[in-house]
């Protein structure tokens, strides 16, 4: 397991209500979790089925699945990632929040694209 578990309690518990999206819309699990991940992850990471992450080292998401177990994520999501490096932040998502980012990340995995020369 190389993810470093932080249990931040409280302060965990504060940040997945504020993660909370205001107006909840009636969306597949997988748009939500697309919704988090641009929100939260987008602005380092690569989230769709194509593009180049806007931090270089920041692995695409749709190439997790080459490394990890997607689900394995879940686990560390729901208690505040922080994903062993110091820029990743450290969020805390709400169970439902960890199962739309997971479904969507999944997804993902599945619809790799043939990679036309990128
Ligand atoms: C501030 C920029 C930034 C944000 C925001 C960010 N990441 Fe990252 N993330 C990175 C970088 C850079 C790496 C590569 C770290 C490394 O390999 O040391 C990384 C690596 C990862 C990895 C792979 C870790 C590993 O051990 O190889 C996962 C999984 C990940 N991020 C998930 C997420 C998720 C999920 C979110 C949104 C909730 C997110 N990241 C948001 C910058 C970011």
């Amino acid at each position: 397991m190389r993810f470093h578990l932080e249990w931040r309690g409280a302060l965990g518990a504060t940040l997945a209500l504020l993660a909370t999206p205001v107006g909840a819309v009636e969306t597949s699990p997988e748009a939500k979790g697309a919704a988090i991940a641009i929100r939260d992850c987008g602005g380092c990471h690569a989230v769709g089925s194509d593009g180049v992450s806007a931090v270089s080292g920041a692995p695409a998401f749709r190439d997790l699945g080459k490394r990890y177990n997607v689900g394995d994520l879940a686990e560390s999501l729901a208690e505040g990632i922080s994903v062993g490096h110091p820029m990743m932040p450290v969020v805390a998502y709400s169970p439902q929040e960890v199962e739309e980012l997971i479904a969507y990340l999944r997804g993902l995995q599945l619809s790799l694209p043939p990679t036309p020369g990128r």
